[in-house]
Formats: structure tokens, sequence, C-alpha cells
């Protein structure tokens, strides 16, 4: 299932135009394998959620290069006709706040996008029970969010996020308002799913408890990527 590593060179977004123009992004080069999760860390203003925006077409670059396993997203001004598609389909997205849906209960929270891809109720709750097992939280099913502790919010909100069985996952400091031990538990379950569904995962983070856990890291600064060698430490 998926398997569709993302692999991006040269790409450029510039905000306005003239002289109000702000180059965000000047030369992002990255590439993630399918079940590969790296680390996204830089300084305030350095670019990581434009990159982010622009990975999830969320909106647009301005240049360069990102293909989607072998499927060409943007080439140089060229983009495929339904972005709106890929970002729905094959990007699923978890952010630093969980923002469930606070009058469905936990499985329709998880359910709601197969159902909206036209997905029959009952196998979209069915997918998103096996999901909510998969991360622990199985037996709040019912719950409502406001009944959940933080890290079991978080948790629904990545099951959420895998609801579609994405090929790539996109995480905007998804642990910051975690607790150590929920961090690492939050990282350890999407190395696990990265594994388990084959998905690449990218996590935005400033957060010293996790930084040591990625394998490969991607600095960015003043728009620009470095790739480097992380410690890798599994938990
Ligand atoms: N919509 C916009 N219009 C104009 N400039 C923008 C816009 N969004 C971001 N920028 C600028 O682009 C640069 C990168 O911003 P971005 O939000 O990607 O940084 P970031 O790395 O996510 O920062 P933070 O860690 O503070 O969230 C900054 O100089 C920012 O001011
Ligand atoms: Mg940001």
């Amino acid at each position: 299932m998926n398997g569709f590593g993302i692999h991006i060179e040269g790409l450029r977004k510039r905000y306005g135009e003239g002289d109000a123009a702000v180059d965000a992004l000047k030369d992002i080069n990255m590439t993630v394998a399918p079940g590969e999760v790296v680390g996204l860390i830089g300084p305030s203003g350095s670019g990581k959620s434009t990159l982010l925006k622009c990975l999830g077409a969320v909106i647009e670059p301005s240049g360069g290069r990102m293909t989607l396993g072998n499927e060409i997203i943007y080439n140089d001004g060229w983009k495929i006709p339904d972005l709106g598609a890929l970002r729905r389909d094959r990007i699923g997205f978890v952010f630093q706040a969980p923002y469930l849906i606070p009058f469905l209960d936990v499985t329709d929270n998880v359910a709601l996008l197969p159902m909206l891809a036209g997905i029959s109720n009952g196998q979209s709750r069915k997918r998103a029970l096996e999901l909510l097992d998969a991360l622990d939280v199985g037996h709040r099913a019912k719950a409502q969010p406001s009944q959940l502790s933080g890290g079991e919010q978080q948790r629904v909100a990545i099951a959420r996020a895998l609801a579609n069985q994405p090929p790539v996952i996109l995480a905007d400091e998804p642990t910051a308002p975690l607790d150590s031990e929920r961090a690492l538990s939050v990282i350890r379950i999407l190395n696990q799913m990265a594994q388990q569904y084959n998905t690449a995962i990218i996590v935005v983070t400033h957060d010293e408890k996790i930084i040591p856990t990625f394998k490969r890291i991607y600095h960015i600064r003043d728009g620009r990527t470095f790739a480097e060698g992380g410690e890798g430490k599994i938990l």
C-alpha cells in the first residue's frame, strides 16, 4: 500500500512582488523515503511552515521540482491540475493542537475524512476503530474529544491524519504541548505507522526531547536546507 517517497529539488517560494517581495524558500532539497520519518529543524522565520504548506499543496511554490513516487507534482512553474485532490487524498496533516471536532465523538472525528472520500459509513468507522486501536486509544472510541487527555487527543489527531492512508504525513510541532513521555510516545507511534503503512513523514520541531530520535534531519536556514545524519535513538 502507498509507498510513494517525496523528492524535492531547488524548491523556491516568493511571497509578494517588487519591493515587498520575500524569498521565503530559496533552495530546498529533500528526499524522504516511504516508511521514513525525518526531522525538519530551523529558527523562526527560516521557512519551515512555508515549506510544509508547499509540500501539502496549501500554497504553490514559485519554482523548483517536487515528485511523489514517480509522479511530478511541481516542475518549474508547472503543477498537477488538481492540487486540491492531492491535498485531500494523499497528504495527512498533524498540527500542534489536535483540532478535533468537538461535537463528533472520537470515532467519527477519524471516520469523517474517509466518509467524505466516498467510503461507506460502516467501512469508514471500521477503519477508524482499527487505527484508534493501533494508537492505543480504542477504548476511548465513543468519548467526546473534550473528555480526553492532551496526549490522547493528539493520538486521535494522528489516527485522523492516517485515515485516508496518505503516502505523506506532514507534522508541524506535533509534540509541543506534551510532556517528555507523551512526546516520545507520539514519535514512537509515528515511526510505527510509517513502517506499517509505508508513509513518508516529515516532523517540524524545536523539541529537544525528540530531536535525538530522528535518523535523518534537515536543517533549514534562511530558506535553504542542509541534510544531516541524526542519532536515530529509537526509544
Ligand atoms: N503570507 C506571507 N506573506 C509574506 N511573507 C510571508 C508570508 N508567510 C511567511 N512569510 C515570510 O516568509 C518567511 C518564512 O516564514 P515561515 O512562516 O515559513 O517561517 P517558520 O520557519 O515557519 O517560522 P516559525 O518557526 O516562527 O513558525 C518569514 O520571513 C515570513 O515573514
Ligand atoms: Mg512556522
